[in-house]
Order: structure tokens, then sequence, then C-alpha cells
């Protein structure tokens, strides 16, 4: 008789992830990203315990009748949960998890590889050289912005916001940053704390998000906060599309008031707005700041941690506070 626990993977995952569930648990590994009605059902049909889960497992309130009693834990291998009601599955009993820090490095790589990208305008270089360069650019032409010496701002100094701001200082840049609160000053090292999002807006040259997504912050970049930035600054976001007010955003763009944007997350996903595409100073990334080898294994495998602890009737590693 096999009395490994019961786990489903919802999600497809890397082969080390998906090779050590099979060994660890009795699992049922999804050969596709399964959406919350189909977690649920495959959850009931095998008396699942634990479900490693994904951001298409948008699991609400509504939901939470129809799971196993069986079940404990539910893991996100991700940093975010705003896919699903964190409160109501806490409520009902479950362990939620996810996954910080294993991805703040890449996030910050991606966040800086957007500021060079939208300040050096690489989708005008990268659209020219693929359409055959054959015309000489002279030298008034195709210039960006040199991002050194340039005032970062940062909204919200977590991990991954720290982790950026370690990344401009070997740019030169100075960085100023706004939180909820404001950090002891070895976590600020030397960046310089505003107290408001309206303050900062004005300052910065560029302005990177590093907050959470959810109802609170939902639509902070909008019409109003876009117009507070500089004339010609640029917009990074590697957070979440729902801080964003996309509308507000390519009006920015268009108008030239901001010089460029670069933007791995959007409101809808993977059904984006195709007039952000059809910008042409925008460079665009489709949700990947996550996406290198060593990071996605250690995302599956912190769940994967997470599962076994709970379902060894010790405390998760990473829970989720509801
Ligand atoms: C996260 O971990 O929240 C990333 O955005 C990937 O979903």
């Amino acid at each position: 008789m096999n009395d490994r626990p019961k786990v489903l993977v919802a999600r497809r995952v890397p082969a080390a992830v998906a090779e050590r569930a099979a060994r660890e648990f009795d699992a049922v590994l999804s050969d596709h990203d399964m959406d919350a009605a189909e977690a649920v059902r495959a959850a009931r049909e095998h008396g699942i315990q634990g479900i490693l889960s994904g951001p298409k497992v948008r699991l609400t309130a509504a939901h939470l009748p129809d799971l196993p009693a069986s079940l404990r834990v539910i893991a996100n291998p991700s940093a975010g949960t705003d896919h699903m009601d964190v409160r109501a599955a806490v409520a009902h009993g479950l362990v939620v998890t996810h996954a910080p820090d294993v991805l703040t490095e890449c996030t910050a790589d991606l966040a800086f590889l957007l500021i060079l990208a939208a300040c050096r305008r690489a989708s005008d270089y990268a659209r020219i050289m693929r359409e055959g360069w054959r015309k000489p650019y002279g030298m008034p032409d195709l210039l960006g912005l040199r991002p050194s010496g340039r005032t970062l701002g940062i909204v919200g100094m977590g991990r991954i916001g720290r982790a950026v701001a370690q990344r401009a200082r070997g740019f030169d840049m100075r960085v100023l940053y706004h939180n909820r609160t404001r950090l002891p000053p070895a976590l600020e090292a030397g960046a310089e704390y505003v107290g408001s999002l309206e303050a900062l807006l004005p300052r910065c040259d560029i302005l990177s998000l590093h907050l959470p997504g959810g109802a609170g912050a939902d639509g902070m970049m909008d019409r109003a906060a876009f117009a507070r930035m500089k004339l010609g600054a640029v917009f990074v976001n590697t957070a979440r599309g729902s801080l964003v007010e996309e509308e507000a955003l390519i009006e920015a763009l268009r108008s030239g008031h901001l010089f460029a944007a670069g933007l791995d997350v959007y409101r809808r996903e993977p059904e984006f707005d195709l007039r952000l595409a059809a910008l042409p100073n925008v460079f665009l990334t489709p949700h990947v700041a996550s996406a290198t080898v060593e990071t996605r294994d250690a995302m599956g495998m912190l769940a994967l941690d997470n599962i076994a602890a709970v379902l060894a009737g010790r405390p998760a590693l990473t829970p989720v506070a509801a």
C-alpha cells in the first residue's frame, strides 16, 4: 500500500521539481497549467493533501466547500498570491505558502534589464536590426538616455526593491524610495526615504515598482500619477499589472511625457493590450522575471519543501499571512 502523502502538482514544473514530487509523494502531475475548477476536481478525485498551485488556480471562497477534507496545504511557487483568496483559504483551515526570496535576484536583474532597455531604446535598435539595417545613423540620431548619474525611484523597498537599489549603486545612480515604513539605515544602504508616492514621482528620472498587487494599490499609477512624473522620465514595472492604469500609461507614452517604459507585467495576461506593443518607446517582456533555470527550480523546490513540512506536521517554511 502506498502511504506517501497525496500531492497534486497543478501546473507544469521544471523536470527536477516533477521528479522530486514523484519520488517523495504519491503525486498527480498535471501536463498543463490547471485552472481552479480543474484543480478542485482533481483534488477531490484523488483525495489530495497538498497542492502545488499556480497563477491560473484563482481560488475563491466559492471553491472552498468543494475541496476535499484531506487537503491541508496550498503551496504557491510564486512570491505573489494575489491570484487567490488567501484570507478565505486560511479561514477554511488551509495553510497557504508562497516563495519569497528565491526570485529576488532574478526579478531585480529583469528590472534592470528593463531600465537599461527603456533608457537605451533597445526596442528601436532591435527593430532596425531585424528589418535589416541599411541606412547610416548620425550623431543626433537614435539617442537614448544615459542611466548613470540619474535618479532612480523605487516604490516598495522589500527584498526585490533593495536588490534593484544595489544594482543601481553600480551604475552611480541616486536612489530614492517610498515604502509604507522607513527602513532601518543598514537596509537603506544610502537610499533616501521619501514619505509619499506623490512626493517621490516628480523627483525621479526612472521609476520602478516593487510592491505586491492587491486591492489596496490597484491603479495607483493613474493619470494623475503619470502627470506628476518628470517630463522625459522612464517607467518600469516588474511587480503587477494591476498597479497601473494602462490607458493612462499609453497616453503618457504617446504624448512623450514619458520617454519610455519597460514592462514585464500587464493588467490582462497573457491577452495584454496590444496598443502597448505598437508603441515605439516601450520594451516588453512576457511576465518572465523569475524565468531562469536556477530560480524556477528553487521556486518549485520551496513549494515542495512547504508541502512536505505541513504534511509532516511541521510549520510551513514560508507561509502567507492571511
Ligand atoms: C511571482 O512570483 O509573484 C512572479 O510574478 C511570478 O508569478
